[in-house]
């Protein structure tokens, strides 16, 4: 069984070095990421890194390569169901999906995003809605958006034993009542934000996401709390880095948010191969001999 905790930081490792020791990836870390890994990473200094995922070959691939967490954002609504926001999608739509993403993994933490309108209504729904994603989908905990409005609803999760994962800051649920994507938590805000982010521990979340906040106010945030901050477009001085995972391999079409970095061009690699897969079939090429039974 591999240790559970994480081995004494050495401060003679390169960075690149730590890159390949870090004691969550897939070959040291633990079997299986739990919670308490979380608070873990945050008191030893080690990032936690997550991406969305919303199939099970992508999460297959995430889990394998050694990611930490994996969010069923309700993102979906967006980038698999094709919606203009995140506020159409449903429980329903999100629960077979959530299913095939906790089917596919073997270490990763799987975090059910609670879409809208699915726990505003008080404690006794946010928990109807977080037994669902846990009974029929098997995620290991559940977000919410919301810092000092959620806390009755985190509070009444956490008290049935299913951790919360809290999220903060730019809350994309909102984006009509915030005025559209605005960074929170500038000047005068930044008090209010952070009085959200101790709200979300206080109810017992195991972390809390901060999304679209100044760098600045995602640090101070970050030393007050004893939980992992997860940063969206936080800055550096956060406990882990949350991506979506079209925007992060280029699979997304159009603009991508500032703070994304893409780390591959997966829809330039599909257009190239359907490209040349069409060209093939057009000129004779595909299939070859070796592609036909006999
Ligand atoms: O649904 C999602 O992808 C999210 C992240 C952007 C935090 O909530």
């Amino acid at each position: 069984m591999p240790e559970l905790t994480a081995p004494e930081p050495d401060s003679t490792v390169s960075p690149a070095d730590a890159a390949v020791q870090h004691p969550y990836n897939a070959v040291s870390g633990p079997k299986r990421v739990r919670t308490r890994h979380f608070q873990n990473a945050k008191t030893q200094g080690i990032p936690i890194t997550g991406l969305t995922s919303y199939d099970m070959l992508t999460a297959q691939i995430f889990d394998e390569a050694g990611i930490d967490f994996l969010l069923v954002g309700d993102s979906a609504g967006n980038n698999v169901f094709g919606y203009e926001t995140t506020l159409p999608v449903t429980v329903d739509e999100l629960i077979p999906l959530t299913r095939a993403v906790a089917r596919a993994v073997t270490r990763a933490l799987v975090v059910a995003d609670m879409p809208f309108g699915s726990y505003e209504i008080g404690p006794g729904q946010a928990l109807a809605t977080a037994v669902r994603f846990m009974k029929e989908a098997q995620a290991h905990a559940v977000k919410l958006e919301g810092g000092q409005r959620s806390h009755k609803q985190i509070r009444r999760i956490v008290s049935a034993g299913i951790p919360v994962m809290g999220h903060v800051g730019f809350t994309p649920q909102s984006e009509h009542g915030l005025g559209g994507h605005i960074i929170q938590g500038r000047g005068n805000a930044a008090d209010e934000l952070i009085a959200d982010a101790l709200a979300v521990q206080d109810a017992g979340a195991f972390a809390v996401v901060l999304e679209m906040v100044p760098a600045s106010v995602a640090a101070r945030v970050t030393q007050r709390l004893s939980i992992p901050t997860i940063g969206v477009g936080a800055g550096p001085s956060v406990d882990g880095q949350l991506l979506v995972w079209t925007d992060f391999a280029g699979m997304t079409s159009g603009r991508v948010p500032k703070f994304v970095r893409q780390y591959a061009d997966v829809r330039a690699v599909l257009t190239d191969a359907v490209q040349r897969f069409t060209a093939d079939v057009a000129a004779g090429a595909y299939p070859a001999p070796e592609h036909s039974y006999e």
